[in-house]
């Protein structure tokens, strides 16, 4: 299974809810970022990871407090099976990062053990289970781009004919997602009980143009995130006097995302970003489709 990172084009936040989690209306848009995560019939249960050169080898959580672990579980529970198999992640994702990697590890394994195990679950069931993992992890199954409210669990895809062009600029020390939501409650003690709804987001969405797309981009969490990592503020600066059309935190960050004109565009302004010190630099499209099945056998 091949499994998207996301972006938040729009994040509207809205002031913490009875049960801790903050109401959202989001827009995701699923790119060109990979995890891939291999499943096979073993006697017992064992899960690996492998990590590209330029990513922290304990970033990862293993040893029973992965979310694929916890994907096995629930999916196990669901259907009352036995948790059996030897399951594999090639991380791509930067980890921590505001770009759903740990959910797009979830939402792919939760359809690969679906494979494996023969159960046949309905979309409905898979969305549910989704939902129990992580906020963004009914995304991670979606794909494509995509209005997330609620927490972000609830999502209804959004028409979108273009193709957009980003760079993505990970951070070597990641940022839990917890602690930027803390600090944005300290930051902003009176947020409004109902986010920021995503319109303008959705219009630029439906014209096409990558400008007005560039002008509605709008994240909530950014100023928190900024806050804890003014450095990302100074990479933002860069970004675009290096020409991107508009540069922000993806999520709850810490990496930072930078809108480009074209597929040229974004790898000269990767290319420039590289030249000037930033050690790692990605180029990727979206809308890009949600986990999918890339080879069985
Ligand atoms: O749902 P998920 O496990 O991805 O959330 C991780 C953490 O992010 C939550 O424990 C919470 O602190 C914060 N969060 C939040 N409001 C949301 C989503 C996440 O406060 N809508």
């Amino acid at each position: 299974m091949r499994a998207p990172a996301k972006i938040n084009l729009h994040l509207g936040v809205g002031a913490p809810r009875e049960d801790g989690f903050h109401s959202l209306v989001t827009v995701y848009q699923a790119v060109g970022l990979y995890d891939d995560v291999t499943a096979r019939m073993a006697p017992d249960w064992s899960l690996g990871v492998s990590l590209p050169d330029w990513m922290d080898d304990d970033a990862v959580p293993l040893a029973g407090d992965n979310i694929v672990d916890r994907a096995a579980d629930l999916l196990a529970a669901h259907h009352g099976v036995e948790r059996l198999g030897e399951v594999h992640i090639a991380k791509a994702i930067p980890v921590a990062g505001g770009m759903a990697g740990g959910s797009a590890d979830g939402a792919a394994a939760l359809v690969a053990l679906d494979r494996l195990w023969g159960l046949n679950t309905t979309d409905e069931d898979l969305l549910a289970l989704a939902a129990q993992l992580g906020s963004d992890v009914p995304f991670a199954l979606l794909g494509g781009t995509a209005l997330g409210t609620g927490r972000g669990e609830l999502v209804t895809p959004v028409h979108d004919r273009g193709t957009w062009w980003w760079v993505v600029v990970p951070s070597d020390v990641g940022l839990p997602t917890p602690e930027v939501y803390r600090h944005f409650d300290k930051m902003f003690p009176d947020a409004p009980t109902e986010p920021v709804p995503a319109d303008a987001l959705l219009g630029a969405i439906a014209s096409g143009d990558t400008w007005a797309l560039a002008d509605a981009l709008h994240n909530d969490l950014e100023a928190a995130a900024i806050d804890l990592r003014p450095e990302l503020g100074r990479l933002i600066e860069q970004g675009e006097q290096a020409g991107a059309l508009r540069g922000l935190v993806s999520g709850s960050g810490p990496t930072c995302v930078f809108l480009c004109g074209s597929a040229d565009h974004a790898r000269s302004l990767a290319a420039d970003l590289s030249g000037a010190g930033h050690p790692v630099v990605l180029a990727a499209n979206g809308p890009v489709s949600g986990a999918h099945l890339v080879s069985y056998a």
